[in-house]
């Protein structure tokens, strides 16, 4: 109920009647009442007139189940929400709740993330409180080869997301890497269960830095935070649901292809390496090209220095900025 009703409060400018609200759902004067004060108790500031109902005026920064459900306007990209007051790791949970049978379209969302995964095996930090670690749960009838772009796709989206809400420039350094004034704002991390021929589910997890007002001394040369960058605070259950919608345009526009060709051109317009100086870093060695863009694959094209054009692929190779980290 208390989701329903901060529902039908978001977004309205205007006030929200008693009475529309206990027609709307079914239930007493008395039960809305509760409700507001239950509100009122998690920080939303409410105001009630007589006569004219009721109307947020603000609200906490707080990740809840009803503050992230509450604001989803997808057909089923985060449709479901798995809260957690705290987590090792929102993709380990996302993955023992997709081996249970976890709806595809599930997200798995956290305040506090103790044991944050990233690539490579590295481990990834996210401060508690005012970054964002979810992990979304999706069931794709692909070919497991494929299941490696939806780190693309999340990029994409999660990019896009934080250009309208926030106002910063976001880019992407392929293949999972969100940056902002060349620094990281988000990592993304993909993994799944598959049959040779089969997959069962992927999971893809964002740690987004966003109301992070310290990045400890050893990252700040590469990694900063949206506050950091605008000045500003931002509600991140909106940034959640912004991220969500846009996965889902942008995953729906994947599957008609099944590849990344529809998308490609929108992510190679914010690929921060597009025309830069590389350097591809392969387990057999490293070499230096430029950089020009992804193909339907989602692998990286690179004009090598002898001119030989090469695809990198994600799986096997980092590429570094060759004056620092982008
Ligand atoms: C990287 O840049 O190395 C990827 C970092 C991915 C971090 C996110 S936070 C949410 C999800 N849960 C994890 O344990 N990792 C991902």
């Amino acid at each position: 109920m208390k989701e329903k009703i901060l529902n039908a409060l978001l977004g309205r400018e205007d006030y929200v009647s008693g009475q529309e609200l206990c027609r709307k759902f079914g239930v007493s004067r008395t039960a809305i009442w509760k409700v507001m004060n239950q509100l009122k108790e998690e920080g939303y500031e409410i105001e009630a007139v007589s006569h004219k109902g009721y109307r947020i005026v603000s609200y906490p920064d707080k990740i809840t189940e009803e503050e992230v459900a509450s604001r989803m306007e997808t057909e089923w990209a985060g449709k479901k929400v798995v809260f957690l007051e705290q987590v090792d790791s929102t993709n380990t949970y996302a993955k023992k709740i997709a081996e249970e049978g976890a709806v595809s379209g599930t997200l798995v969302v956290t305040e506090n993330q103790y044991g944050g995964r990233g690539r490579r095996g590295r481990s990834w930090v996210n401060p508690p409180r005012s970054s964002i670690a979810m992990t979304l749960i999706v069931r794709p009838e692909l070919a497991p080869s494929h299941a490696s772009m939806m780190t693309l796709v999340m990029g994409i989206a999660v990019a896009r997301a934080c250009r309208q809400m926030t106002g910063v420039e976001a880019r992407i350094k392929w293949p999972n890497d969100i940056v902002a004034d060349g620094k990281k704002i988000c990592g993304i991390l993909t993994e799944m269960s598959a049959d040779p021929d089969a997959i069962h589910y992927v999971v893809i997890g964002a740690g987004i830095n966003v109301n992070v007002q310290e990045i400890p001394e050893e990252l700040k040369a590469a990694a900063a935070s949206i506050q950091i960058l605008t000045g500003k605070k931002f509600h991140r259950a909106e940034l959640i649901s912004r991220c969500m919608k846009e996965f889902e345009r942008c995953y729906e526009t994947f599957l008609k292809t099944e590849d990344m060709t529809l998308l490609m051109d929108e992510y190679n317009e914010i690929l921060i390496n597009r025309d830069q100086k590389v350097c591809v870093l392969e387990p057999k060695g490293e070499y230096m090209g430029t950089a020009l863009g992804i193909d339907k694959n989602g692998e990286l094209i690179v004009r090598k220095d002898d001119g030989e054009i090469v695809s990198v692929y994600a799986g096997e190779v980092s590429v570094r900025g060759v004056y620092g980290y982008v």
